[in-house]
């Protein structure tokens, strides 16, 4: 299998980690031996039709900042949609930072590599929540894969659980913890009784929390897996303007102090019922499977038979997530025999 990396940040450079360590394992259980053809981040791009050097690879990346210096074969075109296009590859693997305002710079490179014919495993969220419904229907369309495991749960695999575990189930709905950011800070406001500032400061330096944080204090984060959850899990059609979002930038020590009162905890809670998709923060009881502390994420499926089930596991992290990249990889290998 042949991939174009786009995206050479926290994530792509542990995909890289990992199919390094791991290339023994990967291909004497899997038959799984992947060649990185092309990489790019935001200041250049490298590629070789026979495969990258990893070590080479991250080497550069940590020395110059960029793949583009990488020697003899790095250029300073990070032009994803022509590399896409012109390099060799199976398969492209979207790792570009999650925007959900005009879901750019993925949403082009992940139409770009259906249209010309890849396969595409993406962890970023901004594509999925803006345009899901149109980006399934394009790739089962080209009848080509278009996968998403690491963007709900980082390697915890809250969507392969409800896909492969409970078939034949009707899931009725969902509602759990699904950003660890702000899972964190809400533990700290209330156990440490931080005020929302300084609970977000301790975050940030603990890398937990982004500059701006927008996307995960206001819920946005949380609402763009609920619309995956929604569209893949549930089979509906929501984007994320059908999601109603409050965020935890308003929550006040007097309800921290109420929820106390009754035995509970504020947890920011994705919730798909019959009716309404919601991300708010809600009441949850101290003896509820989702009321997990720090940045664990847990889901629960509300199921017709089988009932409630819940999982829990770590959201996010680089590691994490490129696992659920490579999952994706072996199942599109295991399918399409790449
Ligand atoms: N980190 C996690 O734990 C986690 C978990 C689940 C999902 N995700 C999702 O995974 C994606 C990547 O996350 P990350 O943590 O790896 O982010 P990151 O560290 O900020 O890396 C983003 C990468 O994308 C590159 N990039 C930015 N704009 C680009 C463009 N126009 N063309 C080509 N490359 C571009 C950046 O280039 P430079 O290196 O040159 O800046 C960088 O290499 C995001 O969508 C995120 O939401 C992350």
């Amino acid at each position: 299998m042949r991939i174009i990396l786009v995206g050479f940040g926290t994530v792509g450079q542990s995909l890289a980690r990992i199919l390094l360590k791991d290339r023994q394992r990967l291909v004497s259980d899997y038959g799984f031996e992947p060649q990185i053809t092309a990489i790019i981040d935001n200041h250049g791009s490298c590629r070789d039709d026979d495969g990258l050097d990893l070590s080479e690879a991250l080497r550069i990346k940590e020395k110059t900042g960029t793949i583009g210096k990488y020697p003899g074969k790095g250029q300073p075109n990070s032009n994803a949609s022509r590399i896409i296009s012109s390099s060799e590859g199976e398969v492209v693997v979207e790792a570009t930072p999650s925007n959900f305002n005009d879901a750019e710079p993925g949403l082009s490179n992940v139409k770009k590599a259906l249209s010309v014919g890849k396969h595409v495993v993406t962890v970023n969220k901004g594509p999925l929540a803006l345009a899901m419904p149109a980006l399934l229907e394009l790739a089962s369309h080209r009848k080509l894969e278009l996968r998403f495991s690491g963007t709900v749960g980082g390697g915890t695999p809250f969507l392969s659980f409800a896909t492969k575990c409970l078939p034949g189930e009707k899931i009725l709905g969902i509602h759990g913890i699904l950003n660890g950011t702000t899972n964190y800070m809400l533990t700290r406001m209330q156990d440490m009784s931080l005020d929302f500032h300084s609970a977000l400061k301790e975050a940030q330096e603990k890398g937990y929390a982004e500059t701006d944080p927008t996307n995960d204090v206001e819920g946005y984060d949380t609402a763009a897996k609920l619309v995956i959850i929604a569209n893949w899990v549930l089979k509906r059609r929501l984007s994320l303007q059908d999601v109603a979002i409050t965020g935890i930038s308003k929550i006040t020590s007097n309800s921290l102090d109420k929820a106390k009162k009754v035995g509970a905890k504020l947890k920011l809670v994705g919730r798909i019922s019959e009716a309404r998709a919601t991300v708010r923060p809600e009441e949850i009881s101290v003896s509820d499977p989702i009321c997990v502390p720090d940045t664990l994420n847990a889901l629960t499926f509300s199921s017709d038979h089988a009932g409630d089930v819940t999982i829990i596991g770590r959201g996010a992290g680089g590691e994490q997530t490129a696992s659920a990249i490579i999952r994706d990889l072996v199942d599109i290998r295991r399918e399409y025999a790449i």
